[in-house]
């Protein structure tokens, strides 16, 4: 797409089938640092669902064509057109034809790392959405499936590895020459957004996996040389994965081998690549050294996700990018279950349902609210977004809360049954459910198709003569961009009715039923539900385990909450049951601030987490969740209009400090009795250990009290592994000023060379709530750890501070807006889907204070008239400010 085109919108509803099918595709790629050059033969033919006689249109970005020949025969000039973005054959023959094409391409010049291109010195390439045509000219579109075989050559010296799709089936030196060769083929058809080649010095992990029907699999995980040290745990979650995948899913691996390949510039997390996946560096290495128990967490879920799109995504594809939520939120639930299977259970689903509300639900009430099946794009990359990939799983696991575990699996194994081989569609998926059911699901595909979070309020009335408990729910949908009118959605509500004694009421309904499950399905918008034998006033416990992605209002009382923080036999609710005691507080103590009235201290709150701590039969990481205070960002959200950060973190600044007074025995009775023994294991037990002594170091220390320093000091100075160290490290920095210039650098010093562990240390220097901040990060751009052309570099100092820091972002100057903005600019010219990322952080700008608000507008006017602005960030912008 040449810069300045503003890319035409492209609508859902205008597809139409390829007109012309690739069945096999020849790749002869000899690498060469600047002018590699790509041998495509394509093996087409008419679809026969297209349209007749039509020419073939074969999409491109930046090529420089060599030489096409049609059956072996060089094209004459009339018969064709050629330009950087497309190749049209004008009157082909009517039936099957090879196509050769040669082109040239500059890895090395490949700054948007879409396409074939260079990190540190290895050729990878990153085909979706869109790159495959920044190699071959291709019809680039996931329903052009083919089969591929692929010849890579290199300088042996230069790249000692060469990786293709599929199974190796020959390889060698190129004789007379310091060249060789390898040749992969992929038995499986895939869409070229599949495809996916390495040539490097890289060093190799190996193990092998026996699959369920006892076919042996090579197994590789690739990184820089020096590095294998910390690829263990990346095959161990590999592994584990490939068997979990098999049981809970009856899916199995299909290939010979299966590689991994880390490297350290990549736009995104990873990549699914058939039998090929690439991973961006931060997601494979990890030592107890240098990583966090977040960061091996992280590790295992994304080892996950992009293995079991082997299956979802690769053997079922999309039919268009339109359908990318059925590959991605799919992938996403199935990766969540992993863990969940693999950690706790509840925990899992706390940290999900956090990230959902921080991450996606900002995303529906803005101004970039998309469905989850989005209707139209200008660009592709910019909707691999929260909506897609978590509320898409969302979507998914109501599915499975509606059909219960064996009416999901019948879904499930009807897709994988009915559906292998094809790109598929949302109806298809939805089909295979309602099949497998007999159910309608016409109703609940109104989950992919509005955008926005629907809101539930909900009320409860015991009628103690008749022994009876009435809740009333409503249903609403605001209006989002570009859907005005909406309908009722279909909510799997799960509630439980807990008596005084804490224990479960059974859930009678009216009509002598049973709520199945515990689950109400509201489809209505308003609806009521009647539950007999209720003899004593019941606390209702709402939307048990995050049942359907809304936001519930409800009418229980502060006391009620408690009572459920310390009862509710649902672990996500007596989580939940805090948080909203602590959100409500925090709302109150915002507007507190801002009027400098009085506030009255959170009685209720320190009651809740005084209890949760003490109690012993609890998960350590569970207490650890419960007693982290909802973020300024959360707060933000809340108060909905009007949005003071300064007044929100000053707010919440002095609750952690009033929590960490008030609960101080406790606090330090879980850290003196939560101390390590033994060496670091990344386990889920342990990492929930340190999540809960650390929680209370942070606690401890909110204040800035001498006594919380000088633990965090000594627990810092102690650490034996990343998780205490870098823990210890954030509450110096953002707790004490004093400590912190100190830490800080010894940090750099010990860890300098690492350019993981360094993103650590300019993101948390990002985060600090201090007027000096921007100007460090400013300083921070020019320091030689920092490049603004490793996406990790950049999302790690600008990225965090743009999506995290709300009062340095968002000061009252515009000081932080307009450095944003300039970010964006400076990127937008080497990599626009790393800009537009960037740029998105400033989606919730609307709701800001009017002198904040203006100057945000300000800064996207500003980007939005520079002219040459790439498709990604010119389409983030002027949704933006629609
Ligand atoms: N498909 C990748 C995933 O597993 C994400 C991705 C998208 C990576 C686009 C690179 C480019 O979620
Ligand atoms: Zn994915």
């Amino acid at each position: 797409m040449p810069r300045d085109a503003v890319p035409q919108p492209v609508r859902l509803s205008d597809y139409r089938p390829p007109d012309w099918l690739v069945d096999t595709v020849d790749l002869d790629v000899r690498l060469h640092p600047t002018a590699t050059r790509v041998i495509a033969r394509l093996g087409l033919r008419p679809n026969p669902e297209g349209r007749e006689g039509s020419a073939i249109t074969l999409d491109g970005d930046e090529l420089a064509l060599k030489a096409v020949t049609l059956d072996g025969e060089p094209l004459a000039g009339s018969a064709y057109v050629a330009t950087s973005s497309a190749l049209t054959i004008l009157a082909p023959p009517q039936r099957a034809l090879v196509l050769e094409i040669e082109t040239l391409v500059d890895p090395s010049a490949n700054t948007k790392l879409m396409g074939l291109y260079r990190s540190s010195g290895t050729y990878c390439t990153q085909c979706e959405a869109e790159g495959f045509r920044r190699i071959t000219y291709f019809p680039d579109r996931p329903d052009v499936l083919a089969v591929y075989t692929t010849r890579i050559e290199a300088e042996r010296e230069e790249a000692p590895v060469l990786l293709a799709n599929g199974n190796l089936v020959e390889s060698g030196d190129v004789e007379g020459t310091s060249r060789h060769y390898a040749v992969w083929h992929d038995p499986w058809p895939k869409p070229c957004y599949l495809f996916a080649l390495v040539g490097g010095r890289l060093d190799r992990v190996s193990d092998e996996f026996v699959t369920a029907t006892g076919r042996k699999v090579d197994l590789g995980v690739y990184v820089e040389p020096g590095k294998a040290g910390r690829a263990g745990y990346a095959m161990d979650a590999l592994k584990r994965s490939m068997r979990w995948d098999e049981e809970a899913f009856g899916c199995e691996y299909d290939l010979d081998v299966f590689n991994i390949v880390a490297v350290a510039d990549f736009n995104m997390g990873a990549m699914e690549n058939k039998g090929l996946n690439v991973f961006n560096d931060k997601y494979v290495l990890a030592s107890p050294e240098t990583a966090t128990d977040a960061d091996y967490a992280n590790i295992e879920g994304i080892i996950a996700h992009e293995y079991f799109h082997n299956w979802t995504g690769n053997r079922i594809t999309c039919r268009d990018w339109f359908q990318l939520c059925l590959k991605e939120g799919l992938t996403v639930f199935r990766d969540q279950e992993f863990s969940a299977d693999q950690r706790s259970r509840p925990v899992k689903r706390i940290a999900d349902v956090r990230l959902l509300k921080s991450h996606q639900f900002p995303e529906d009430a803005g101004p970039l609210a998309h469905p989850v099946r989005p209707q139209v794009y200008r660009e592709i990359n910019n909707f691999y977004t929260a909506t897609v990939y978590e509320k898409g799983a969302e979507v998914v696991r109501m599915l499975k809360t509606l059909l219960g575990e064996e009416g999901f699996r019948a879904g499930m194994d009807l897709y994988f049954d009915r559906h292998d081989g094809d790109a598929a569609t949302v109806e298809d998926f939805l089909a295979c459910f309602a099949d497998a059911n007999g159910v309608d699901l016409t109703q609940f595909a109104l989950w992919y198709a509005q955008s926005g979070t629907p809101k539930l309020a909900v009320s409860g009335q015991w009628d103690e003569a008749a022994r009876s408990f009435r809740l009333d729910v409503s249903q609403t949908l605001a209006p989002t961009p570009g859907q005005s009118d909406k309908q009722p959605m279909v909510i799997p509500l799960a509630v439980g009715l807990v008596g005084p004694d804490g224990e479960d009421l059974p859930l009678v309904l009216d009509d002598g039923t049973n709520a199945e499950r515990g689950v109400l399905l509201i489809t209505q918008p308003k609806q009521s539900f009647v539950f007999r034998d209720v003899a004593e006033r019941p606390v209702p416990s709402l939307n048990r385990g995050f049942s359907a992605p809304v936001k519930l209002t409800s009418d229980l009382s502060t006391a009620e909450l408690v009572f459920l923080a310390r009862h509710d036999a649902d672990p996500f609710n007596r989580f939940d049951a805090g948080q909203t005691i602590a959100l409500a507080y925090l709302v109150e103590a915002t507007t507190a601030a801002r009027t400098g009235r009085a506030l009255s201290p959170p009685e209720a709150l320190v009651e809740a987490l005084g209890s949760t701590l003490e109690d012993s039969a609890l998960d350590p990481a569970f207490i650890a969740q419960a007693l982290s205070v909802p973020s300024e960002g959360d707060v933000a959200r809340e108060i909905g209009t009007d949005v003071d950060p300064d007044a929100i973190h000053d707010a919440r600044k002095a609750l952690r400090q009033t929590l960490g007074e008030a609960l101080a025995p406790a606090l330090k009775a879980a850290y003196a009795r939560h101390a390590p023994s033994g060496a670091y294991s990344p386990d889920a037990d342990s990492a929930g250990r340190r999540a809960l002594r650390n929680a209370s170091l942070d606690l401890l220390a909110a204040g800035g009290s001498p006594e919380g320093i000088a633990r965090a000091v000594g627990h810092f100075e102690r650490a034996d592994n990343m998780t205490d160290r870098f823990f210890a490290l954030s509450v110096l920095a953002h707790s004490a000023p004093d400590a912190r210039e100190a830490a800080l650098a010894a940090f750099y010093e010990r860890f300098r060379d690492d350019p993981l562990v360094v993103d650590k240390w300019l993101a948390l220097q990002a985060q600090i709530a201090e007027p000096g901040t921007l100007a460090r990060v400013g300083g921070l751009t020019t320091h030689a750890a920092f490049s603004w052309s490793n996406p990790n570099r950049v999302r790690a100092l600008v990225g965090t501070f743009a999506s995290i820091n709300q009062t340095q972002f968002h000061r009252a100057d515009g000081a932080g807006h307009d450095f944003v903005a300039d970010a964006v600019l400076e990127l937008d010219a080497r990599n626009p889907q790393v800009a537009a990322r960037l740029l998105a952080a400033f989606k919730s700008w609307r709701v800001l204070e009017p002198g904040r608000r203006a100057s945000a507008e300000r800064a996207l006017r500003r980007v939005a008239d520079r002219p040459g602005l790439s498709p990604d960030v010119s389409d983030i912008v002027s949704r933006s400010l629609e």
